[in-house]
């Protein structure tokens, strides 16, 4: 056994961004695993499943404190994914398997300990699964910061359990503990939305950015489309979500091969599923920031870049995109990017891309042309 604060405090973000003040685990990852510590100290590994583990606190911090090996790992990032892989390789722990979001992951767990997503829908996915595949005892230890959470998430919970217990905070963070799945008669994602204005059923998984929905930034830069490098051979969605961009592109541009890439699981799920639904033949990737594909390939990158890293507001992801998209732009390529006007990236993709004009400025948005040099 090793010493938790140890373990945790050795932790990296990498690949995502690395700052002072970006850390690699938080006050809820060490909640949860004190919470479930008497229950871990009795299971199996292979009864124990992480869900939403941001960089392998939660996973490596019980296979170190319990001696635990086996455990079933889902993050929906492909960085997480890639920084758990090289935080258990630096820690010399080989403890854990990732899994999709779905029985493999799930099938007979007795113990899940889980960092709250975000948004109701992402959390909404992650209960109903739980509840479809996990042993029907199962306890689930959920928890994140205050202010990330609401009483909306113990509703989420309530309909899948039949206890939900919120524990005392501390250091500004809780965990919500429920026990005892309710088996869903029916799953709530993927939903599918019909958008008439832009003539696409879209269908997203839970943890997708804007779900089925089109963004007002997603919309303006739609807009610009008749208007993006004439007779692009290859053509990039970069953080495609649903894959809305993609398949408008797809449909554009009739000599183009299109590629919708994101790092989110439940992104690439859904752009896949949504091409399907529209009859349209794009390639989906999940991928970080482009890594798998080569320098000076691509002649169109579209992009509606995240503008915070995790839950802290930070310009680190978008910066990746952009230096990622110099490096994959073929000379005369061109990277078309809509952001909220006040982060003003136009220095920042001129920096790290090349000459940027403002193609179009509305209320809120902002969509600028990079010309590879
Ligand atoms: C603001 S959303 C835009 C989604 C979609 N293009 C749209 O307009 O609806 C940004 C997307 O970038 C993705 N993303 C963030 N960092 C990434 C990275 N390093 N590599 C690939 N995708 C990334 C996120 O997962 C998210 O889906």
């Amino acid at each position: 056994m090793r010493d938790l604060d140890t373990v945790l405090a050795g932790l990296r973000r990498y690949p995502d961004a690395e700052a002072p003040n970006l850390f690699a685990s938080d006050a809820a990852d060490r909640l949860i695993l004190d919470t479930a510590s008497d229950v871990l100290a009795a299971a199996r590994g292979s009864d124990v499943v992480v869900i939403g583990d941001r960089y392998g606190a939660l996973t490596l911090g019980a296979a170190a404190a319990h001696g635990l090996t086996g455990l079933r790992v889902h993050q929906d990032s492909v960085t997480g994914e890639i920084a758990l892989r090289r935080n258990a390789a630096e820690l010399g722990i080989d403890a854990c398997v990732s899994c999709p979001l779905d029985e493999t992951l799930l099938a007979g767990a007795k113990v899940v300990l889980m960092q709250l997503p975000r948004s109701l829908a992402e959390l909404t996915e992650i209960a109903e699964t739980i509840a479809a595949f996990a042993a029907p005892g199962v306890q689930v230890f959920a928890g994140g910061r205050d202010k990330h959470m609401t009483p909306a998430m113990n509703g989420v919970l309530g309909a899948c359990f039949e206890t939900v217990r919120a524990g005392r905070g501390r250091q500004k963070a809780r965990v919500l503990t429920a026990a005892t799945a309710i088996s869903p008669t029916s799953r709530t994602y993927p939903v599918t939305e019909r958008i008439d204005t832009i003539d696409l059923s879209v269908v997203a998984y839970g943890a997708v950015f804007a779900g089925a929905k089109l963004d007002v930034g997603t919309r303006f830069l739609a807009s610009f489309i008749g208007t993006m490098r004439p007779g692009a051979a290859e053509i990039v969605d970069l953080g495609c979500g649903t894959g809305i961009l993609a398949c408008l592109l797809a449909r554009s541009n009739d000599r183009g091969h299109v590629i919708a890439t994101d790092r989110s699981a439940a992104a690439v799920a859904s752009a896949s599923a949504t091409a399907e639904a529209n009859g349209l033949d794009i390639t989906v990737l999940r991928d970080d920031a482009m890594s798998t594909l080569g320098d000076d390939s691509v002649d169109l990158i579209v992009c509606n870049p995240p503008f915070h890293e995790g839950a802290s507001l930070h310009t680190g992801s978008a910066e990746k995109l952009f230096a990622a998209g110099q490096r994959v732009l073929r000379p005369g390529g061109e990277m078309w990017t809509v952001y909220n006007s006040h982060l003003n990236y136009r220095g920042t993709l001129r920096a790290a891309v090349g000459p940027t004009e403002t193609m179009g400025k509305n209320a809120k948005f902002t969509v600028t042309r990079s010309a590879l040099a």
